[in-house]
């Protein structure tokens, strides 16, 4: 019954939400604007352009910019982040994915990247996960998380009913639009943060995510 499993990317496939948050913090630093991990919680799955907004909301200093200066601040930290990607390697990708990738290769289960992040390319590509993917979701243009619209787009390349896909991802807004997608939800990291947001099931770390405990958990076996 599962026709495909949709990954977010950053915190689900690997660690680069450390990164991002590490990239916040600086360029938000330098105009002082403090970001710590809870605030941070609020910009997991958020579009680049759109985290920054929050951040100055959040600083008070919504008013203070230009788009064009916003945009420098923007392509600031994106500077940032892609210099901290430089020494991302296969072995960074997070426990139990890989194994997971292969097994829906062999049920033939479209594996699809339901990412708001213009890097999610560069990124597979140093993991070497490419061949795994059926296909990237392009998210420019897409209405961002938590909108479901990443997700329903990822559903349809890969030819899938949103009934029969299950989303997996670490973040509030990214629950939020898997089942606003109308799909099965699974949540990486702390139920008291993920559960509220609508997550059917939360693991602690992606160790735990098989294909068996996957189906049996959607009841989709
Ligand atoms: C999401 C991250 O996956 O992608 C966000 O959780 C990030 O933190 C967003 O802002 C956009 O990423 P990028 O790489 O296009 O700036
Ligand atoms: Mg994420």
């Amino acid at each position: 019954k599962l026709q495909a499993v949709l990954f977010d990317l950053d915190g689900v496939i690997t660690d680069t939400a450390k990164y991002h948050f590490t990239a916040w913090k600086q360029m938000a630093g330098r105009i002082g604007i403090e970001i710590d991990s809870d605030f941070n919680e609020s910009l997991k799955g958020i579009e680049r352009m759109q985290s920054l907004e929050r951040i100055l909301i959040h600083g008070q200093q919504e008013q203070k910019y230009s788009q064009a200066e916003k945009e420098g601040l923007a392509q600031e930290k994106n500077d940032e982040y892609v210099s901290l990607l430089a020494n991302l390697t296969p072995e960074d990708t997070y426990p139990g994915i890989k194994e997971l990738l292969q097994e829906l290769q062999e049920k033939k289960v479209a594996a699809v990247i339901a990412s708001a992040s213009k890097n999610a390319p560069l990124i597979l590509e140093a993991l070497q996960l490419n061949t795994y993917f059926h296909s990237i979701v392009d998210p420019s243009g897409v209405p961002g998380k938590p909108k479901p619209d990443i997700f329903l787009k990822g559903a349809e390349q890969a030819g899938a009913k949103p009934s029969f896909c299950i989303g997996i991802e670490d973040s509030q807004a990214g629950i939020e639009a898997i089942k606003t997608a109308g799909m099965y939800a699974v949540g990486i990291g702390d139920d008291r943060i993920l559960k509220p947001s609508g997550a059917d099931i939360v693991y602690p770390s992606t160790e735990e995510l098989t294909l068996q405990r996957l189906l049996a958990a959607a009841h989709m076996i």
